[in-house]
């Protein structure tokens, strides 16, 4: 339905005339809401939209007295993701490390092998990975009770009553454990997708760039009848919380979800070897193009799920499995311009703008080209880059991309290079801010030196600091934060949790944003002010800190505990020397680099204005290590030394810190436990010295419970 503004100007309506066309309006901009958050299927274009919305506002300032009561400007047209109530994971979904290439698989079979003290080879699954999205679905007495996407890992939407419309999701389970939660990937065939995009563009509606895509917004749509209509399919191929075992090995645990109900992929085999696991890559490589759906690589998991307890997970990824990916995707098109962009950190990254390109089913128009190196063709160190061939504007490129990542410039081609191709000059000052944009002894990268004075960094550490794994402040997204901080409204984050006291008094000013009606503006400020009790480590990794991302954030939050612990810590600290450094370093997974940034930031003055005025809006919540803390071993710090008969060093270690337990490369007077293997010299020595309790590695199983 187009609905063509009406030509009267604003300020030559009548009152009648203006009357009337506010109803028209509310009735249009009501349909295409509707038409564009609940049916994913826009009915006018935004900019169309955009134009009606201006002229409602128009006429509202003119007319106050004329506002409806369910006036489009009072709406919200909130992401549909919005609606989703939360659903948390009893087990955490995880992804998996990728593989490249052979070697890479042969390295993890190693490293498996290593892990587990294992000399002989290993049997392993192998089969395809889905290109779709990740899906929880919770059976409780057989019955399905909840359905959740992976969100963050620890939680995700509820997506419950949407599943329920997907044929190959069982609502009842037959002879299922008590408590099942069964894991898999929602996808689309190419089939169904070509028609589904066939269908939309028919209705004038939105259409879908791949199946993914397709899959992700048929399933993420608050009104399940639609999500019903959308021809959705689901493999299993993975459990979270289970009240018993499935079975005790992976491909038994595939083979009885099968039995339970479930599709499970056919090109699903058991290889007894590396080498099997190589041939069985090509044979569903080869097989790839006449699937029907997409994949994107083929994951081996160890069969034995005893092995895959003993092997565990790190963060974010299992030990026991890899994606073995399919390689990048790749087009030949021209190079139009180069764009400057500036990051959170202040690093200058060059932007490729393409001509369009379709590359693996995708259209891409932009492309990173990395550094300054990467145009030029010559690394820091007069090493060649691509045997030397420079990126010149007008050139005709190579790009490439790999699943989800940004497309990327892999090469040029130089028989193609127009006469008139410019060489591009990367610039020495910031595009943003004008400061000096400098690049550090061994470091690709130039950055911009203005920090929170630069409005490029300032955004992007106000994005950063909104974002899921930060703040995460419902209905203050990257859009919001940058609006706000273009029109003066917040220049860092403390200032996000003063805005009500500034901005808030009535609640009038926030209303008078487009986009914001009352109830609106009172849920931001409640959404803010829930997230002024934050756990330490979001609020690490929320600066926004160099080298300091999740899994950093954490480490240092679970050694300190708590916020004045961390910041007594890091303002005591000097990079390189003294007690504090040494102790900064001691943190496993803590190395020099990322010290030295933390020290950094904190002793920059206008950094820790920021940090100090934010902390002091925030109730900074202690964080305490997952572990169990009626493990026997928790709290205790560990020596390992001799040889380990019954599991490797690596695994040792994982074990010990998984049950909370400290493991040290060293014996001091602070070591509460040696266990030591044949063969242990002085370390044991020293613990004997020290009086330090030694036990073999039969104690030491006996202990945890594990003999
Ligand atoms: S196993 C603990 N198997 O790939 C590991 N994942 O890149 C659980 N995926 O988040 C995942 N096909 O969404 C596994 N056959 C398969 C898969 C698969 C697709 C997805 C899954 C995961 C992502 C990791």
């Amino acid at each position: 339905m187009a609905v063509a503004p009406a030509p009267v100007e604003v300020m030559n309506l009548t009152e009648a005339e203006a009357e009337a066309e506010l109803a028209r309006l509310a009735k249009a901009m009501t349909a295409a809401n509707i038409a564009y958050h609940r049916d994913d299927a826009p009915e006018i274009p935004d900019a169309e939209y955009d134009a009606l919305k201006r002229r409602n506002l128009a006429i509202e300032a003119r007319f106050a007295q004329l506002k409806r009561a369910d006036s489009p400007s009072e709406q919200v047209g909130a992401p549909i993701a919005d609606g989703f109530s939360k659903a948390a994971h009893e087990v955490r979904m995880l992804s998996l490390e990728n593989a490249f290439d052979d070697a890479d698989v042969t390295e993890f079979g190693g490293r498996v092998r290593k892990f587990l003290g294992l000399d002989e080879d290993l049997a392993f699954t192998a089969e395809p990975k889905i290109d779709g999205l990740s899906l929880s679905l919770r059976y409780e007495k057989g019955k399905l009770v909840q359905a959740a996407t992976r969100g963050d890992g620890a939680v995700g939407e509820n997506v419950t009553e949407n599943a329920r419309t997907i044929a190959d999701i069982p609502s009842i389970l037959h002879d299922a454990p008590e408590l099942l939660e069964v894991r898999g990937e929602v996808y689309m065939s190419h089939a169904d997708f070509q028609a589904l995009n066939v269908r939309q563009a028919e209705r004038g509606g939105k259409t879908f760039a791949n199946p993914r895509n397709a899959a992700a917004g048929s399933l993420r749509q608050l009104d399940a009848s639609i999500t019903a209509a959308r021809p959705l399919r689901f493999f299993a191929y993975a459990w979270g919380a289970l009240s018993e075992p499935l079975a005790e090995t992976q491909m038994a645990a595939i083979n009885r979800l099968s039995a339970l109900g479930f599709q499970t992929n056919p090109l699903t085999v058991l290889c007894q070897s590396v080498e099997e696991l190589l041939a069985q890559y090509t044979r569903i490589e080869t097989r790839r193009a006449s699937l029907g759906y997409d994949i994107d690589g083929v994951v081996y998991k160890v069969n034995d799920l005893n092995l895959q307890r003993r092997l565990g997970f790190r963060s974010t990824t299992p030990r026991w499995a890899i994606a073995h990916k399919f390689p990048a995707e790749l087009a030949w098109t021209r190079l139009l311009s180069i764009d400057i962009q500036v990051g959170r950190t202040g690093a200058l990254s060059p932007v490729a703008r393409l001509q369009p390109v379709t590359v693996g089913g995708v259209t891409v128009s932009n492309a990173t080209l990395h550094n300054e190196d990467y145009i030029s063709g010559c690394d820091g160190k007069g090493a060649p880059i691509r045997d030397g061939k420079d990126i010149r504007i007008g050139d005709w490129v190579q790009v490439y991309r790999a699943g989800d990542v940004i497309p990327k410039i892999a090469d040029v081609d130089l028989t193609e290079r127009p006469d008139n191709a410019v060489v591009f000059t990367f610039p020495e000052t910031c595009p943003e801010c004008n400061s000096a944009a400098i690049r550090e002894e061994g470091d690709a990268v130039r950055r911009c030196t203005g920090g929170l004075i630069c409005p490029a960094q300032a955004v992007e550490r106000l994005r950063h600091f909104v974002s899921r794994a930060a703040f995460d402040i419902e209905g203050l997204g990257a859009k919001q934060v940058e609006a706000f901080y273009r029109d003066g409204w917040i220049a860092t984050p403390a200032d996000i949790f003063t805005l009500k006291a500034r901005y808030g008094s009535g609640i009038q000013q926030l209303k008078n944003r487009e986009g914001w009606g009352e109830k609106s503006a009172e849920n931001l400020f409640a959404a803010i002010d829930e997230k002024r009790e934050i756990p330490l480590n979001r609020l690490i990794f929320a600066f926004g800190i160099r080298h300091i991302g999740e899994s950093s954030a954490s480490l240092l939050a679970k050694h300190y505990g708590t916020w004045p612990a961390f910041e007594a810590a890091v303002t005591a600290s000097e990079i390189g020397v003294g007690a504090e450094w040494d102790r900064l370093l001691a943190i496993d997974g803590i190395g020099a680099v990322l010290a030295a940034s933390l020290i950094t930031t904190f002793q920059n003055d206008a950094e820790r204005a920021a940090i100090d005025a934010l902390v002091m809006e925030l109730d900074v919540q202690r964080v305490t290590s997952r572990a169990p803390l009626d493990s026997p071993v928790a709290g205790k710090i560990v020596v390992f030394t001799g040889t380990l008969e019954r599991m490797s060093r690596a695994e040792a270690k994982a074990r010990a810190e998984s049950l909370g337990a400290k493991v040290s490369g060293s014996v001091s007077a602070k070591t509460d436990l040696v266990v030591a293997g044949p063969g242990a010299g002085s370390k044991a020595k020293a613990a004997a010295e020290l009086g330090v309790e030694i036990i073999d590695e039969d104690g030491w199983l006996a202990l945890i419970g594990q003999a």
